[in-house]
């Protein structure tokens, strides 16, 4: 007879991924030694699974659809509502399309070089304080990076609130309560503001340059010919700018990595092909914590470990667990770049930004642009600055808060500017 996957016993565990948060699959698999197992999550019947075989699975369109699958909650704060993240086939890839379109080599020197003078611009300030917050300081500086590079205006008085918003749209992912209203609050008055823009750049009242995901966002025209109606394209705007804030999260990481680790530091500073900073950048995605899970559910029913998916089913792919699965990686609990030295890449086992192909599929469009403004940021923290990270403040990353940067924030003083 057939083996059904292993069942979590709580009658719901909607309350455990509070409880639990990052580790909820982990835990789980760990115990019922499995890399597939069946629950309820949100009063509905789901399936959790894990691993490189399970990324296959969930990256199949004939087997997995997202419509409907992400909860109204998160699309009111992180995502935006309807956005691509919520789309299938022709619409989905057609859209998909533009995103990709924005990330030419071209668009991403500019990003580059945009961040080492922002990097640039903010140390000539940091100099002058006392301390800085480092996951505050950067999500401003990221700010004004996002918004110089798609084509959008920024008071320098606007930009702390704006920055604000874009990291309070993320930090809702995980919450309820205060984070979670903070977060509507965030997304409302962002997309207020950028639908303005959208609407002013079709009259004409602002230009902003052709190639600038401002421009092409505002003249997009679905697979029916139709521009998008000024919120959606605002939307869609905002999936460019909120994530590339968003890249504080591993820049901040970056620096706990420097802080645990510096024996990476000699190699960091000596390092002329880029090799240690790309396997360093890689770890610092594999290692610490972002992205929790993804949810998508059954298109049609189809078996998989002698497990029956049926169609409409809820599934939860292990993003984090994926990462830290012991199959896939050695000692996977120890932060260490050089296994990336003979790493062979492939788009199922590695998966801090998805998996699968971004333009077959919902893996982020945005990873060689992350891995870019990483490898910069990098740069400046090891060979551009001198700074003391003071002993009495809470560097803890807890993995129930979902997401999760050190207690603290990464506070940093003392800060010199390296000629
Ligand atoms: C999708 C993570 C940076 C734009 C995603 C997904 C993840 C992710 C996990 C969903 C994959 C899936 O549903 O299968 C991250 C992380 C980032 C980051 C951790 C680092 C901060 C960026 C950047 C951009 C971007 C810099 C754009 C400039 C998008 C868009 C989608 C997406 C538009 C939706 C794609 C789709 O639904 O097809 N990202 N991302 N992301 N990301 Fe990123």
């Amino acid at each position: 007879s057939k083996q059904q996957a292993p069942k979590d016993q709580a009658i719901d565990s909607t309350l455990d991924i509070l409880r639990e948060g990052y580790l909820f699959v982990q835990n789980r698999c760990r115990e019922l030694q499995s890399n597939i197992f069946q629950t309820r999550l949100l009063g509905k019947e789901a399936i959790c699974i894990s691993g490189k075989e399970a990324v296959k699975i969930f990256y199949d369109n004939e087997k997995i659809e997202r419509h409907g699958s992400v909860p109204k909650r998160i699309q009111k704060t992180l995502f935006g509502e309807n956005a691509i993240q919520t789309l299938d086939g022709t619409k989905h890839s057609h859209r998909k399309d533009l995103f990709l379109s924005l990330m030419t080599s071209k668009r991403l020197d500019k990003l580059k070089k945009l961040t080492r003078q922002e990097w640039n611009e903010s140390l000539n300030k940091w100099v002058n304080q006392e301390k800085v917050i480092l996951f505050d300081a950067v999500q401003d500086l990221l700010c004004r990076i996002s918004c110089k590079w798609a084509g959008i205006p920024l008071e320098e008085a606007e930009v702390k609130e704006r920055a604000r918003d874009f990291g309070n749209m993320v930090d809702a992912f995980g919450a309820v309560g205060p984070r979670h209203w903070r977060g509507r609050k965030a997304r409302q008055r962002s997309e207020e503001w950028i639908t303005t823009l959208v609407d002013q750049i079709r009259r004409g009242d602002l230009s902003p340059s052709e190639e600038t995901p401002a421009h092409v966002m505002a003249f997009y025209r679905d697979p029916n010919g139709q521009l998008l109606d000024s919120q959606m394209a605002a939307i869609e705007l905002i999936n460019i700018l909120r994530p590339i804030v968003a890249v504080a999260n591993y820049i901040t990481f970056e620096a706990l990595a420097l802080h645990t680790y510096p024996e990476y530091l000699p190699k960091l500073r000596d390092d002329k092909d880029l090799a240690h900073s790309q396997w360093f950048v890689q770890e610092v995605r594999r290692f610490y914590p972002f992205t929790p899970f993804l949810g998508a559910h059954v298109k049609q029913d189809f078996e998989w470990e002698n497990q029956r998916f049926k169609q409409g089913t809820m599934v939860i792919l292990d993003a984090y667990g994926t990462n830290h699965d012991p199959v896939i990686w050695e000692s996977p609990e120890q932060f260490n770049p050089e296994r990336f030295k003979h790493w062979e890449s492939d788009p199922y086992s590695y998966i801090p930004q998805g998996g699968g192909d971004p333009s077959l599929g919902h893996r982020c469009p945005g990873e060689a642009a992350t891995i870019d403004i990483m490898k910069v940021s990098l740069d400046v923290l090891v060979n551009g600055m001198k700074y003391d990270v003071p002993e009495d403040q809470d560097l803890t990353v807890d993995l129930v808060k979902m997401p999760t940067v050190p207690k603290s924030g990464f506070i940093i003083r003392d800060i010199w500017k390296k000629a």
